[in-house]
This record gives C-alpha cells, sequence and structure tokens, in this order.
C-alpha cells in the first residue's frame, strides 16, 4: 500500500509498505482522513526519523476489529495516539499523558506504529474511539488538536472577565482562543508573525484582535493597551522569541500556559518570571475525557471545527501541503489527507 514516509530535512518520500497485518487483537482501519499537524513539522524541519509514517489526528473505517467486541466492520473511528503502559504511577493515577511509554509508542509519532499518512493502519485496542454518525470524517479527524486545546485551556482555569493572549495563529492556537472565550475570557487576542494567519484569527471569529508580533514595539504596546498585562497568556508556537514574549506580556502574578514544543532547549527571561512571581505550566496532550468530551462537543454542535479546514489532499501532495503550512505568507492553518485521493 501507498505511505508518505519521511526522507531527510523537510523532504518526504510516497513509500510502498506492506499492508498492517493483525498480531495482537489490534484495530486495522481503511484511513480516510488524517489531519497534518505543528509537531509533525518539527519532525520534518529536522528530518528524523527517516521513514517515520506520521499521521496521529485521523478519521478511519474499521477493516479488522481485532480484540474489540463492540467493533464491527465498517465502523468509522478515531483514536488517541497516546501508547500507555496503563501500569506506571502516572496511568494508575489517570494521567497517561505522563507515561514514559506514551510518546515512545505514540501512533503516528514513532518507528513501532506507523501513522495515518498511509492507505491503512493499525491501532492499539483500547484507544480507539468509535465516532457518531452526525460528525464528518473531517471533523474526526479534528479531534486531537481539539483536545488539545480544550486540555490547555483546562489548565489555564480563565476567570470570567479575564484577558488573554493567544501566542501562534496555528490550529492549536487558534482552538485554544476558541475556547478561552467559551470559557467567559471578556477578550482573546492572538499574537502572529504570519500577518494572514492573524488575520484569519479574527475572520474565523475565534479572535477580538490580531498582533503583529514582528513588530519591534508589541510587547510595550500590549502592556499599554492591558494596563500591565493580559492574565492568562497561552503560548502556542514553542520557540524562544514567542516564550519569552509570553512571560514579558502576562500581568504581574498572572499564569503563563506552554503549549508550544522545541525539540531543542530554548532561551527565555526567568527573571521576568521571578520578578513577577508567574506561574508557568506546561501542556501536555489531553485525557481520554477531554478527547471525548471533543467528539461529544462536535455532536451537539457546540463547536464548528470544519471551519478551520483549509484543503484535502492526496499523498502525492504531502510534501506541498508541508511547504504551504510553513510559508510563513500563507492562510492555511490545517491541511488534510485523504490517502484515496
Ligand atoms: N503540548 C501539546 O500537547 C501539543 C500538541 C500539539 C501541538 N503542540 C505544539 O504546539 C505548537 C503549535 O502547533 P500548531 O499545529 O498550531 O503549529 P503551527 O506551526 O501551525 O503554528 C505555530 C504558529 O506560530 C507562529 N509563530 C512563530 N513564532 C511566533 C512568534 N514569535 N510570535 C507569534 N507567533 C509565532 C507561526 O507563524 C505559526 O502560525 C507546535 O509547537 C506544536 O508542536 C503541542
Ligand atoms: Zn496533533
Ligand atoms: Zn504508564
Amino acid at each position: 500500500m501507498k505511505s508518505v514516509a519521511l526522507k531527510g530535512v523537510k523532504q518526504f518520500e510516497i513509500k510502498d509498505v506492506e499492508e498492517p497485518k493483525q498480531e495482537s487483537g489490534e484495530v486495522i482501519i481503511d484511513v480516510l482522513k488524517c489531519g497534518i499537524c505543528g509537531s509533525d513539522i518539527h519532525y520534518w524541519d529536522a528530518g528524523e526519523p527517516k521513514g517515520l509514517i506520521m499521521g496521529h489526528e485521523y478519521c478511519g473505517k474499521v477493516l479488522d476489529p481485532g480484540s474489540r467486541e463492540d467493533l464491527k466492520v465498517g465502523d468509522r473511528v478515531t483514536a488517541l495516539p497516546i501508547s500507555p503502559c496503563l501500569k506506571c504511577s502516572a496511568c494508575r493515577t489517570g494521567n497517561p499523558q505522563y507515561c514514559k511509554d506514551t510518546w515512545t509508542y505514540a501512533t503516528g509519532l514513532s518507528l513501532t506504529n506507523p501513522g495515518g499518512l498511509a492507505e491503512k493502519m493499525k491501532i492499539r485496542p483500547d484507544m480507539v474511539i468509535k465516532v457518531p454518525d452526525n460528525i464528518t470524517d473531517e471533523e474526526v479527524a479534528m479531534v486531537e488538536p481539539t483536545a488539545v486545546g480544550l486540555h490547555a485551556i483546562h489548565l489555564a482555569d480563565i476567570k470570567v472577565g479575564d484577558k488573554v493572549l493567544v501566542i501562534g495563529g496555528g490550529i492549536i492556537g487558534l482552538v485554544s482562543a476558541m475556547f478561552a472565550k467559551m470559557e467567559g475570557a471578556r477578550f482573546v487576542g492572538v499574537s502572529e508573525t504570519n500577518e494572514a494567519r492573524g488575520k484569519k484569527a479574527m475572520r474565523l471569529g475565534v479572535a477580538d484582535a490580531f498582533y503583529d508580533a514582528k513588530k519591534e514595539t508589541m510587547i510595550q504596546e500590549l502592556l499599554e493597551e492591558t494596563d500591565g498585562g493580559f492574565d492568562i497568556v497561552i503560548e502556542c508556537c514553542g520557540n524562544s522569541p514567542a516564550v519569552s514574549s509570553a512571560l514579558s506580556v502576562v500581568k504581574p502574578g498572572g499564569k503563563v500556559i506552554l503549549v508550544g514544543v522545541s525539540l531543542n532547549p530554548v532561551t527565555i527571561p526567568t527573571v521576568a518570571a521571578v520578578m513577577h512571581e508567574l506561574t508557568v505550566q506546561g501542556a501536555i496532550a489531553y485525557t481520554k475525557e477531554e478527547f471525548q468530551t471533543c467528539i461529544d462537543l462536535m455532536s451537539e454542535k457546540k463547536i464548528e471545527m470544519l471551519k478551520f479546514v483549509d484543503d484535502i489532499v492526496g499523498l502525492k501532495d504531502v510534501q506541498k501541503s508541508y511547504e504551504r503550512l510553513t510559508s510563513g505568507v500563507d492562510d492555511a492553518v490545517k491541511i488534510l489527507v485523504d490517502p484515496k485521493k
């Protein structure tokens, strides 16, 4: 079957690989739609590990239900990409996202468990979730990034009336901004280095204002505009300038949520956190409950996720789509892949 595998720095190849085979009760699916994630872009940038088949945000149709007796051929499903051991103390206390196995063997993020940039894939049965008929394949592929934003907002603990700044208007930033408003923020700003994405955040109705992060005076202006800083800042980029700006524009005593990931250490002005007694809170993934909540919110029409989908491409256009998503000028934030296209 056809797949897209990482070949080198910013380079994919279309690769013929063996179809997944049943080994120990895994669920085998036909991939219907699979999202390209900002985290995947970090691997693409690094070109490692070679041979990686990415894709951890997907909707599929069951070909073989494996050990899941409640599933049948043809059911539509998605799955959590995490791979918790279920034995360690993190797993036992309901935090599978901290388990050391979770990312080592994560689906679409490890060589051991290839992801959805392929015609078919196999998934650990206990991570598979059947989805309701009233949400589309495209919406199902949006569940995973939506759950990332929901988890960040749960940790942010926003109070009605808070002023919130989201740094980075990729899909994670946009979803976080959307949930910040639902939590009662009276003002949500988005800062972006890509003007087209920043303006789009406003057009999509998730942000009240867009701030150009390339402007040298941005931090000073934001501090004046907010009379000393935002109550909560949600950092959704991971690079040094972005994390530094987060620490600089939050109010004294305020809270910064770090969602953005960097594969390398980043330099930040820790003195800002010390002098202003900031709370800096990391946010990784989601719990199973948060994942299910996002499916429910879509099914109950409480959130509208299709507006964030910019394009649907075939496997042959994955390389081009990564280039588009990283151009720094295009306003696309989420591209889905349809391996049959
Ligand atoms: N913690 C988690 O569980 C989790 C889950 C998914 C993604 N992530 C991470 O979150 C980040 C965002 O994901 P995404 O899919 O939205 O990625 P993305 O690459 O699409 O979005 C990042 C955005 O940040 C903007 N940006 C870069 N530097 C900036 C700066 N200094 N100020 C303002 N904006 C800046 C870019 O223009 C881009 O639009 C990535 O680092 C990703 O790896 C974390
Ligand atoms: Zn993702
Ligand atoms: Zn564990």
